[in-house]
Order: structure tokens, then C-alpha cells, then sequence
């Protein structure tokens, strides 16, 4: 993790031309990896294989950072990013990197956090699960912010390592129809009486509507309202309100909105969710991700499988349809709710949800009453080695990991292959994020 607080030298010199470095390979947030007078170096632009000049935006301890001015020697990976705002918008850092090599160095990432992390070895490494590569987001979060020294509204995501808002006309990465609305929707925001007091607009798309949720830090105006109402209407878009916490959204228009929901047709199941849940974002690569999953798993209809951090059953569902029974645990109180809902809509029964903390250490383990021969981890970033301590014989003969942060993953892995006598049978990454560099990855773990 870079460390941004122990500068021990000054930043760039004006009118410094810059040095030359070769790269060498990717970094985990997407820069180009040198070394320069037996110091690692971060080069903002620059891809493996690139000779380049950079200037040094600043000098640490350990490592530095540096800004690309020129590429000498270009990668025949490098290509023309197709966004307009790519460079200064925070939400794609590899557009500039062929598609396929992202993947690659996706790959490269993940066994090099395996390897120096976790000191183990896929044993096989599984094709990359892949999906379209723009147009791919069906949940976001866009910010707004007003700026009078910049003609007002803002709207759109982080600009890369700033804290300002990269104003968007556009976003590829966007489902195109809600890309198509940023214009719009700014005006829009920039119109109303609180423009100022609206934070972010939450962007959720189910297979056939979309909703907004406008974030809002003080009342709304009647004419506010109807003016967000109309927008809706106009474009067949559901529109919520938010005032406070997730619960306190309240639907404008229209009036009783039809529920979000997604299809995995592979298992004859329809996932309904509120546009404030916690959904997959790229919705061809959740449902191939799925499927490896549950062949990964070899379920014969005879198992019992532990869904560990199931959300609204987006495994759950799909694994009881193979197998005899799943329990799915989760900590979100309001996402369980809508899993068991999930499970009665799909006319399910051997499905089983129960609400806790899986970082917590103490007492018996939720699913203590619950014999299983299968496991289905899907953590968030912080990974899952609280519940994986607390396996106990008899431990279950497949474990699959899925995971959005390669460096617990690799953690996690140590523990199961070097404590628990697993083997790591299979890794492979899933373009999940592409144009990112995100790296979201599936992992096999066997014990005979
Ligand atoms: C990566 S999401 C996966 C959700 C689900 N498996 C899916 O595919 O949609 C991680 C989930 O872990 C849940 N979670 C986060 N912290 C948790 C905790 N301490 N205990 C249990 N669940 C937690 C989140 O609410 C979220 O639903």
C-alpha cells in the first residue's frame, strides 16, 4: 500500500526536463513500475516494456512517484484511450493498455500477490471469465459538486489521486443510456434550489429499468420535486429521493416503481434488489462468474453449501438449485431481508439466510449447526480470515474464493493452504472492472 505521508525529499523542480527509465511492469493502481538509482519508482501513464521521461512528482523514504512527460519507446500494448476524459477522470486508469494485456497483467498481478503474500501456487490457472468492455456498469455512484470557479455543477467521478470532481459529459464505462442523461442531469441538479446541498446520485440498472437516487442534504422544494419527477418521466427513468441513510429513500417517480431485478437464466432465477443494494456491477461477467463458481464446486444435488457474505443470494440462489441445501450468512440486515424474499420469489426452500458479523472471532460461528461439504466465500476487499479461522473439522472438500482485492485473497490463501491443508487447485481472474485496474479474481481451493 503507497504511503502518502513520509516525503523526506522535495516535489518537482521547475523547469525540470525530466530522466528516462525503462518499465518494468504494472502496478496495482495501474502506473508503469521503474527502478531508478536502486529505488522503485511509480510513473503515472507509462506501461511495462515503455521506455519514457518523467519527472519526479515526489521522493519517498521506500519508493517515489513520478509523472510521465514523454514516451520514448512506446508498448505495442499502448493504445488510444477511447474516453475523452481519460487522464483526468479517477474511474478508468488502463484505457491506455490493449485489452487483452490488462487482463495478462491482471494475471501477473494476482500470482505475484499469491506468491511474495500468501507463498502459494495455483496449481492450474483458469481462463479468464470476460465480458463486454464499455457500457458495462449497472451500478454506480456519481458525485456532484458546485463549483462557481468552474460554471457551476459538476458531475461525475473522483479526477485520479485528487479530490476534485472530474466533470463528465460522458462515461464509457457507463450503460450508454445513463451515459447519455450526464448532460442533462447536470443542468438538471444545477437547477434546483438545493444544486449545492446534493452530494451524489446513486445509479442502479436492472434488466429492464434503470433508477436514480438523488442524495440530498436539505429538504427538496416542491418544485424541486417536480422538476426531478419530470426528468423521470421524460426518460423512463425511476427516480428516488434520499434524505438520510439508505432506508430513507423515497420514490418520486413513478409513484410505486416496479422493482429492480436481474436474471441469471442458467439457473431460472430473477434477483430483486433496491437501487441502494449491493449488486455485482458488470452484469455479463456476474452471471459466467456464477456458473464457474457452481462447476467449480462439482455439486451433484446432494451437497450442503455455505454461502459466507451472500448479499441478496447471488449465489445462494443459483447454488440451490444444484445442490440440497445452502446457508447464506451476511452481516447487512436489510440484504438478508431482501435474500429471503429473493428465495420465496423463486419459490426456493432449501435455502436457509441468517444475519451476522463474519469479522467477528468470538462465540460459535454462525453456521455451527450447519454441516456443509461446500464453501462459497465472497468477502469485500478486507478478505475473509475471521470466518476462515473459525473452520473446524470436518472441513469442507471445495472451497471457492471469490475475491475484489488480490492482496487479501493471497493472506487468506496462506491460511487455508499452509494451516488447513488445502491445495490452491485453480486461480484465474474475471473482467469484472475492465479499463480499470481492478482486479477481481476467482480461486479454487481442494482437500482430499
Ligand atoms: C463482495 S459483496 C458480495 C455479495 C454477494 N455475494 C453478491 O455476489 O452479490 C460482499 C458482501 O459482504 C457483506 N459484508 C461486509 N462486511 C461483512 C461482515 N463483517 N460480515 C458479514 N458480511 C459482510 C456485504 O454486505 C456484502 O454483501
Amino acid at each position: 500500500m503507497i504511503k502518502t505521508t513520509e516525503n523526506i525529499a522535495p516535489g518537482p523542480v521547475a523547469g525540470d526536463d525530466g530522466v528516462t527509465a525503462t518499465v518494468e511492469s504494472l502496478g496495482y493502481d495501474g502506473r508503469g513500475v521503474a527502478h531508478r538509482e536502486g529505488k522503485t519508482v511509480f510513473i503515472e501513464g507509462a506501461l511495462p516494456g515503455e521506455q519514457v521521461r518523467f519527472r519526479y512528482a515526489n521522493r519517498r523514504k521506500n519508493f517515489d512517484n513520478g509523472g510521465m512527460t514523454e514516451i520514448i519507446a512506446p508498448s505495442p500494448d499502448r493504445v488510444t484511450p477511447p474516453c475523452p476524459h481519460f487522464g483526468v477522470c479517477g474511474g478508468c486508469d488502463l484505457q491506455h493498455l490493449r485489452p487483452q494485456a490488462q487482463l495478462q497483467a491482471k494475471q501477473k498481478i494476482l500470482a505475484e500477490q499469491l506468491a511474495h503474500i500468501g507463498k502459494v501456487q495455483a496449481e492450474s490457472w483458469l481462463a479468464p471469465i470476460t465480458g463486454p468492455l464499455l457500457g458495462y456498469r449497472r451500478r454506480a455512484r456519481l458525485g456532484a459538486r458546485w463549483v462557481s470557479a468552474k460554471g457551476g455543477m459538476l458531475i461525475g467521478f473522483r479526477e485520479r489521486h485528487k479530490s476534485y470532481f472530474a466533470n463528465l459529459d460522458t462515461c464509457l464505462v457507463l450503460k450508454p443510456e445513463i451515459a447519455a442523461l450526464l448532460p442533462e442531469l447536470r443542468a438538471l441538479i444545477g437547477g434546483l434550489s438545493c444544486a449545492k446541498r446534493i452530494p451524489q446520485i446513486e445509479v442502479a440498472s436492472g434488466d429492464e429499468i434503470s433508477a436514480l437516487v438523488f442524495r440530498h442534504l436539505v429538504p427538496l422544494t416542491e418544485r424541486d420535486a417536480d422538476l426531478l419527477r419530470a426528468f423521470g418521466e421524460r426518460h423512463r427513468i425511476q427516480i428516488y429521493r434520499q434524505e438520510g441513510g439508505p432506508d430513507s429513500i423515497v420514490a418520486l417517480w413513478p409513484d410505486e416503481p416496479e422493482e429492480l431485478c436481474y436474471r441469471l437464466p442458467d439457473f431460472n432465477v430473477a434477483i430483486h434488489f433496491r437501487p441502494t443494494n449491493f449488486v455485482q456491477v458488470n452484469g455479463d461477467v456476474n452471471r459466467k462468474m456464477i456458473g464457474r463458481a457452481v462447476e467449480l464446486l462439482q455439486l451433484d444435488g446432494d451437497e450442503q453449501v455455505l454461502d459466507l457474505f451472500c448479499g441478496l443470494g447471488n449465489f445462494t440462489l443459483p447454488l440451490a438449485r444444484r445442490a440440497r441445501r445452502v446457508l447464506g450468512v451476511e452481516a447487512d440486515e436489510a440484504l438478508i431481508g431482501a435474500a429471503r424474499r429473493n428465495a420465496g420469489l423463486n419459490g426456493m426452500e432449501n435455502v436457509e439466510y441468517r444475519a451476522a458479523d463474519l469479522f467477528r472471532e468470538d462465540g460459535p460461528a454462525p453456521w455451527a449447526d450447519f454441516a456443509f461439504d461446500r464453501l462459497l466465500l465472497d468477502p469485500p476487499r478486507s478478505g475473509a480470515m475471521a470466518a476462515i479461522r473459525r473452520l473446524a473439522e470436518p472441513l469442507p472438500s471445495r472451497i471457492v474464493y471469490v475475491s475484489c482485492h488480490p492482496a487479501t485473497l493471497a493472506r487468506d490463501s496462506e491460511y487455508l493452504v499452509h494451516v488447513l491443508g488445502y491445495r490452491l487447485a485453480a486461480a484465474g481472474v474475471m473482467d469484472m472492472f475492465p479499463q480499470t485496474s481492478h482486479v477481481e479474481s476467482m480461486a479454487l481451493f481442494v482437500r482430499t
